[in-house]
């Protein structure tokens, strides 16, 4: 079956856009947040790590990950209104100190310190990711991908979830450097 998250995305990917010269890899679709604590915990982070949310939308990867797993929690989002909503959350609940926004291009950061990564992007525009990820990333590194997998890549492990509470089931793909 069709998942809803696919159907949606792919809907948005008809009418996508480039954004001021950035390329516009997926819209904004949250995961929930009982997702976001697995793909946290599929992809082991510990205190201390730093991990990048590629995407990161209202920052709620971000937050869970420096709130509730003591992580160095960084997200990369394009759009602005979703940069200040999710920096306005950081600010709100004292976690400046180990979670960041970057306002800018996913695809023009340099990833080289992550301990650990997570991506929810849509299939086709994922593929752009990978090559730029085989380059930067250290010897050990993980990745999480929320439903849409890397298909050059074989992952460690695949975790599906039948429902989420709200009827939505979800995959999630975990890589390893
Ligand atoms: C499907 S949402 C995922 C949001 C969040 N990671 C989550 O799982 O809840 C994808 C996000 O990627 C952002 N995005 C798309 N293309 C981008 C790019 N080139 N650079 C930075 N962010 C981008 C969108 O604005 C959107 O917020």
């Amino acid at each position: 079956m069709l998942k809803l998250s696919l159907l949606v995305m792919l809907l948005w990917g008809v009418a996508s856009a480039q954004t001021g010269g950035a390329e516009k890899l997926a819209p904004y679709y949250p995961t929930p947040e009982t997702i976001v604590e697995k793909m946290l915990q599929l992809g082991s982070l510990k205190a201390g790590e730093k991990v990048y949310d590629l995407g990161s939308g209202d920052g709620r990867i971000v937050i869970m990950a420096a709130q509730k797993f003591h992580a160095d929690a960084v997200g990369v989002e394009l759009d602005k209104d979703l940069c200040k909503l999710s920096t306005d959350k950081i600010l709100k609940l004292h976690l400046e100190k180990n979670a960041h926004i970057v306002n800018g291009d996913l695809l023009k950061q340099n990833y080289s310190s992550a301990d650990l990564i997570t991506v929810y992007l849509l299939p086709g525009f994922i593929d752009k990711v990978q090559p730029m990820l085989d380059q930067q990333l250290k010897k050990g590194a993980r990745v999480v991908a929320h439903d849409f997998e890397f298909k050059n890549w074989t992952p460690d492990k695949v975790e599906n979830v039948a429902d989420d509470g709200e009827g939505r089931s979800h995959t999630l793909y975990l890589y390893r450097k």
